[in-house]
């Protein structure tokens, strides 16, 4: 009946020369060319081919997540799918394997450390990405000193610049993995990162990115937050 409605009133005023749509909106005009290239032939045309759908949201951290249960040894999980889902509260998720060691211990103690990597830490890194804490000690193998402050019952790493304390809040199953969505409870940093005007240099630190399966050191500065509109 509202659809009906809505016809007869864009009629009356596409007739009456007015603007035309849901709530008197035009239709969007682009200002510029626009490309349409569906199908192979034309894509190519354009320089474009389609890729398998997959993940391809790159470039990435690759994050060592600590976990541990009460008792017993503490673990490192290397994770590419992480991500900040919010500010406030201050929220992140992790997507982990189930099949992972990991798994069952960020599950049942319910927390997480999240341990930002540098380009030092990035051998660790990779190394806690490819062996299971079933068969490794991955602090005591890699030389890491677990850290554990106050925020949690799960020792943050010592030698990463940054560890993000967070208690889990959902688990949502999706597929191949299952998302941990985290409140962040409280943060540790390098003292040597700090300035002494209280700045946090954290881009002093020297952390690494992951894209497509391969890792970079950050390059050169390009910009910052909303210099594009900033006046000279
Ligand atoms: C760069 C990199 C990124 C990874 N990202 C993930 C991820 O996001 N989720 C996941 O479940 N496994 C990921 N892995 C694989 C796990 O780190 C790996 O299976 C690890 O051995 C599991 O350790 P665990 O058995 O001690 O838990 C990644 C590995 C690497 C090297």
């Amino acid at each position: 009946m509202k659809n009906e409605e809505d016809r007869q009133k864009n009629t009356a005023n596409r007739m009456a020369g007015k603007p035309v749509g849901n709530k008197g909106r035009t239709a969007y005009k682009p200002a510029g060319k626009t490309v349409s290239a569906t199908g192979k032939d034309v894509k190519k045309k354009h320089g474009k081919q389609d890729f398998k759908a997959g993940n391809m949201l790159y470039p990435l951290p690759a994050v060592m997540v600590s976990c541990a249960l009460p008792g017993e040894k503490p673990n490192i999980i290397t994770l590419a799918w992480a991500g900040t889902i919010c500010s406030d509260p201050a929220m992140v998720s992790i997507s982990v394997r189930p099949s992972r060691y990991s798994y069952d211990l960020i599950k049942k103690s319910g927390e997480f450390v999240i341990n930002l990597v540098t380009e030092d830490l990035l051998k660790a890194c990779d190394w806690c990405g490819v062996k299971s804490g079933r068969d490794h000690d991955k602090f005591a193998e890699q030389g890491l000193t677990p850290f554990v402050s106050e925020y949690s019952k799960v020792p943050g790493i010592l030698e990463s610049p940054v560890n993000i304390y967070c208690k889990v809040k959902e688990i949502v199953a999706i597929g191949s993995h299952d998302m941990f969505i985290g409140e962040v409870k409280g943060i540790t940093v390098d003292e040597s990162l700090m300035s002494g005007s209280g700045r946090f240099d954290l881009n002093a630190a020297k952390l690494i990115a992951y894209s497509h399966g391969e890792y970079f050191a950050l390059g050169k500065k390009l910009g910052s937050f909303g210099y594009s509109v900033k006046k000279r």
